[in-house]
């Protein structure tokens, strides 16, 4: 297909080569000290080679450490010294080298770190100090064009220094950086994009804008109030502005939506821009399918689209597109799991459903050297389902066994909560490429070692996963008002205004709590642990759990259950405590069962336990597992 965004468009002095451009994420892989890594310069490559026409790495600090401590983003570079040209110019040249274009986010936080999070300090400058920070800010472009990138990323989004400036909701101050007029709310920008484009744009350099297209609160920046920086800093020199919403002080959501919205919500914010200038807009966020960011464009709504995860998906999106290669897409899941700080090991993914991203140094070469050798793979979760594409990539023909009916194992499961259906996407990107690459697939066949033995396997991978653990000593633990969390989510089970206590606050108890809470029930969760503050993503994936009425119980302990409910043990008061309930749901943890690898072990010579029954995981760790399992069979 012709697709609209596959178009050149000309962006100051450079031409992009098509309409994809990569949206600045930090990606926490340098070094503490910000030295740029071996793994950050081949992410970068990585991107540029799939296809984006711009790269802009996420978030650089233009100052040293303060104190107060500034929120700096660690494990991200720096431009506040010279030192940063030698290092920044290893991730130019990896993206020249591929073809595309480089800029670089330059970014001030106005933020302080505190152990509740970041709080605004726009009001504390003075107004000496902010005329200050914006010679840093041509300082740091001056430092990128001597590494070497095509331009600077002004950082005027998500709540920090200059999007905060420009918000009334932040910005109380009344010298001439105050938020009373459009003309000082924006005069920092404006300050900086006239000298970065007065002092160092030409034919080769040039400065774009990521823009706050609105702070999606009362009180803050709207769609409008956006659309007149927008007029004001195309004049300043502008030549892109990439818009998109939320941020850290109102709402990371916003930001980075988390599966409750729709594609494309946040489009209008740059239509709203795109008819107030003359350059071109991009619009950011949420946007995942080929089909609808042609019509964006083809619409007019905006001329460019900046993908942030989903190139952490499927970093190769614009050439599959590119070459007819749609039904190769892996779509990213919202799931935001890619706020999780990766090791620096290469051996944790740092997206759900690529297991290479950010982890790009650790993806072998697919040797095509199976020669038709069959393998049979057990168990059709994702572990399987990876193992079965690499290995059939590879050339040998592997064999999917399941004894349901469908793919995906608890992905199918964990798909069943509210704003989880995206997860599903996954099992569609399986489907699609065992398809494609003719695997053969025997659904609903319960895979004994007599079983498999019939189609003489070279190797079998063993991804049986895991069943739930039920512990037989507690008393009532059989009863008739037990139900187990898979049967809740599979709806095997339903209830409807029923008093319900789920015992395992994890997250799929948590989930599914919140599953039935939406379904008009009291759901009250016992966890034997104590409380933890949620990181950003579990608070993003199912913080809201909470507000929608589910109750959780910290260091509370089963002891028993009866036909009106339960006792549990309040562990920091050591006293029992009477639970009335109608049912009681166990999400009490997982189990692989060892017995059903070592009856494989007996059987065959080449036995590879691959996903949970190899060691528990979660979905990214799965699939990688599969994918190692895969790629190492000799
Ligand atoms: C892990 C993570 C890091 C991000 N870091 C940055 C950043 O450094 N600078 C920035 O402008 N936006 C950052 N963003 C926002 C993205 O660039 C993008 O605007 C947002 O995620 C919406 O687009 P998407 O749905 O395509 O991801 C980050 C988002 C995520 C999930
Ligand atoms: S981790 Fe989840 S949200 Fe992040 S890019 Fe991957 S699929 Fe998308």
């Amino acid at each position: 297909m012709g697709y609209s965004f596959l178009e050149p468009v000309k962006v100051g002095p450079h031409t992009l080569r098509n309409r994809i451009t990569k949206s600045a994420m930090a990606e926490y892989i340098c070094a503490g000290d910000g030295t740029v890594s071996d793994r950050y310069v081949e992410f970068y490559r990585t991107i540029a080679a799939g296809g984006a026409s711009l790269v802009v790495p996420g978030i650089i600090p233009l100052v040293e450490p303060q104190d107060p401590p500034i929120f700096m983003g660690t494990f991200n570079p720096s431009l506040a010294t010279d030192e940063a040209i030698g290092q920044l110019a290893r991730v130019v040249d990896a993206v020249h080298g591929e073809g595309a274009l480089i800029m670089f986010q330059i970014w001030h936080s106005g933020c302080y770190a505190t152990p509740d999070g970041l709080k605004s300090m726009v009001d504390d400058f003075t107004t000496e100090e902010l005329r200050a920070l914006e010679g840093r800010f041509v300082d740091a472009a001056r430092r990128a064009k001597a590494a070497g990138a095509d331009g600077v990323e002004f950082h005027m989004a998500h709540t920090y220094l200059a999007s905060q400036l420009l918000s009334p909701l932040f910005n109380h101050r009344t010298d001439e950086y105050g938020s009373d007029t459009i003309e000082n709310a924006t005069r920092f920008a404006k300050n900086v994009i006239e000298r970065i484009d007065r002092e160092l744009c030409d034919n080769t350099f040039t400065v774009i804008v990521k823009l706050q297209g609105s702070d999606c609160t009362t009180g803050g920046i709207t769609a409008d109030r956006a659309a007149e920086a927008a007029a004001i800093l195309e004049k300043a020199g502008a030549t892109m502005f990439t818009v998109n919403a939320g941020g850290a002080l109102v709402g990371y959501q916003y930001m980075s939506d988390n599966g409750h919205r729709p594609e494309g919500w946040k489009v209008d914010f740059a239509a709203a821009v795109k008819e107030r200038v003359s350059v071109p807009v991009a619009t950011c966020g949420n946007i995942r399918h080929p089909d609808y960011m042609h019509e964006l464009i083809r619409d007019g709504k905006a001329d460019i689209i900046a993908l942030g995860r989903e190139l952490y998906a499927d970093p190769e999106f614009p050439v599959k597109c590119a070459t007819g290669r749609e039904d190769e897409l892996r779509y990213c899941v919202s799931c935001l799991y890619c706020f999780t700080p990766v090791p620096e090991d290469d051996s944790i993914p740092g997206c759900t459903v690529n297991p290479w991203c950010r982890s790009e140094r650790a993806h072998p070469e697919l040797v095509h050297d199976g020669d038709g050798r069959r393998v049979a793979i057990v168990g059709a979760g994702v572990s399987g389902l990876e193992a079965a594409v690499v290995l059939a990539g590879r050339g040998f023909a592997p064999t999917v066994f399941e004894r349901s009916t469908h793919l995906g194992g608890l992905v199918d499961l964990a798909a069943k909560p509210p704003h989880k259906e995206r997860l599903a996407w996954i099992i569609d990107y399986y489907e699609r490429q065992l398809r494609r690459l003719g695997v053969e697939v025997r659904l609903g066949v319960e895979a004994t070692p007599e079983v498999v033995s019939q189609i003489n396997p070279y190797a079998v991978f063993v991804a049986t996963g895991t069943n739930e653990v039920v512990p037989g000593r507690i008393p009532g633990i059989h009863g008739p008002n037990v139900v187990r969390v898979r049967d809740v989510l599979d709806r095997k089970v339903r209830f409807c205004d029923k008093r319900l206590a789920i015992i395992g606050g994890g997250m799929t108890g948590i989930e599914t709590a919140h599953m039935l809470a939406l379904g008009g029930n009291e759901v009250h969760v016992i966890e034997m642990l104590p409380e933890k503050p949620l990181g950003i993503a579990d608070k993003l994936s199912f913080g809201d759990a909470f507000t929608d009425g589910v109750q959780i119980h910290y260091e509370h302990q089963l002891v028993l259950i009866d036909e009106g409910g339960i006792d549990v043990r309040d562990l920091a008061s050591d006293t029992d405590v009477r639970m009335d309930c109608d049912a009681v749901i166990l999400s009490m943890g997982i189990r692989a069962d060892p017995a059903v690898i070592k009856a494989f072990e007996a059987a065959f010579e080449r036995v590879v336990p691959v996903g949970d029954a190899a060691a528990l995981g979660r979905i990214p760790t799965n699939i990688r597992s599969g994918a190692d399992a895969a790629y190492a069979l000799a």
